[in-house]
């Protein structure tokens, strides 16, 4: 059996996320990057969240896989090296590699030790795939450790490099962020002197649909996803030595229909003092913080987002009710 690479350029102790975590919580208007949602705990959460009855974007995602497995391969090179952006469990890519068939996986994600556990799992379900983990920050560059896309620079510089980016990540950035990170993928396509031309991006994109649905898959009946947004606290805690308190933040999720996205915040359901190492801030009663954006797309849109970001115009699978599209963007 092979045995995956590891590369860890992540650290949750540096003075960045030091820094950038303070920078966002001292705001008049407090915010934090939905990247702080995923330490290993909150992995597991959003593993959970996947499973909920009211949380349609997983099963539709794979439905779309299962149902245009074949068609879907039919556009992706083989012998590509398959890049997992914020890989997760990395059940998604697992499902596509029988069709694929990639010369190496590399999976990507912030959330380290658990990206470690998926990965060593995967190796035992797949002994003969090449694999490498990439434990970093994607939001700060996409400039993936040479080593991570293969050892022999002639193989890796033949393999097409194929991005894979479900679950509607994309969501999380606003259209102007996202623009600039499908830029930088088409880019990514070419580094290494891969052959551009035929490497891509595999995406998932939620769709636009009525408020009842997008609000209710984001605040579920058990309470699972208000525990993975206030789990969010504990990891700050454990990143900056503050003292937020469970007990004292509710969850919300709301679709603002005008921006066509869905917010969640943290809100504060007393005055509270928070406290850092070297410094603090005071909540209001009411007071929110926001922590997460999920922008949904119309199809049309996001078609034409890839092509502004320099792709060619996509290939576009959808489920029978258009709640979520799979896209298939040429470099
Ligand atoms: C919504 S989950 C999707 C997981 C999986 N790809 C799926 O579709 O089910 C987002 C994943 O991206 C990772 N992630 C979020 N922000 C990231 C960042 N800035 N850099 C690297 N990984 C990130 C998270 O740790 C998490 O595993």
């Amino acid at each position: 059996m092979k045995t995956p690479q590891f590369f860890q350029l992540h650290h949750e102790d540096s003075d960045q996320i030091r820094t950038e975590l303070l920078k966002g919580l001292q705001s008049s208007q407090a915010y934090t990057s939905p990247k702080y949602l995923y330490d290993a705990l909150g992995s597991k959460l959003f593993e959970a969240i996947c499973e909920l009855p009211e949380y349609y974007p997983t099963r539709t995602e794979a439905a779309i896989f299962l149902e245009h497995a074949a068609s879907i391969a039919s556009h992706i090179p083989q012998g590509a090296a398959l890049i997992d952006l914020g890989a997760g469990n990395c059940q998604k890519a697992a499902s596509l590699f029988e069709h694929v068939k990639p010369f190496r996986y590399v999976a990507v994600d912030i959330s380290v030790d658990f990206l470690r556990g998926t990965l060593d799992t995967l190796q035992r379900q797949y002994p003969d795939l090449d694999m490498a983990g990439v434990g970093m920050d994607f939001s700060e560059s996409l400039n993936l450790p040479a080593a991570a896309m293969g050892d022999i620079p002639e193989v890796r510089a033949l393999a097409p490099r194929v991005f894979f980016y479900p679950g509607s990540s994309i969501g999380n950035f606003t259209p102007d962020e996202a623009l600039a990170f499908l830029q930088r993928i088409h880019a990514a396509c070419s580094a290494h002197g891969s052959d551009a031309k035929q490497g891509g991006l595999l995406i998932g994109v939620d769709l636009v649909k009525g408020t009842a649905e997008l609000e209710a898959a984001y605040d579920d009946a058990l309470g699972v996803t208000a525990a993975f947004n206030r789990n969010m606290l504990l990891h700050i805690n454990r990143l900056i030595d503050s003292d937020f308190h469970l007990d004292d933040w509710s969850h919300v999720a709301l679709y603002d229909e005008q921006l066509a996205r869905i917010e969640m915040h943290l809100q504060a359901k007393r005055d509270v003092v928070l406290r850092w190492v070297g410094g603090g801030r005071v909540f209001a009663k009411n007071e929110r913080i926001h922590t997460e954006n999920s922008y949904k797309w119309t199809a049309q849109g996001f078609s034409d987002l890839l092509q502004n970001a320099g792709f060619a115009k996509p290939v576009v699978w959808t489920d029978a009710k258009e709640k979520f599209a799979v896209m298939w963007a040429a470099a």
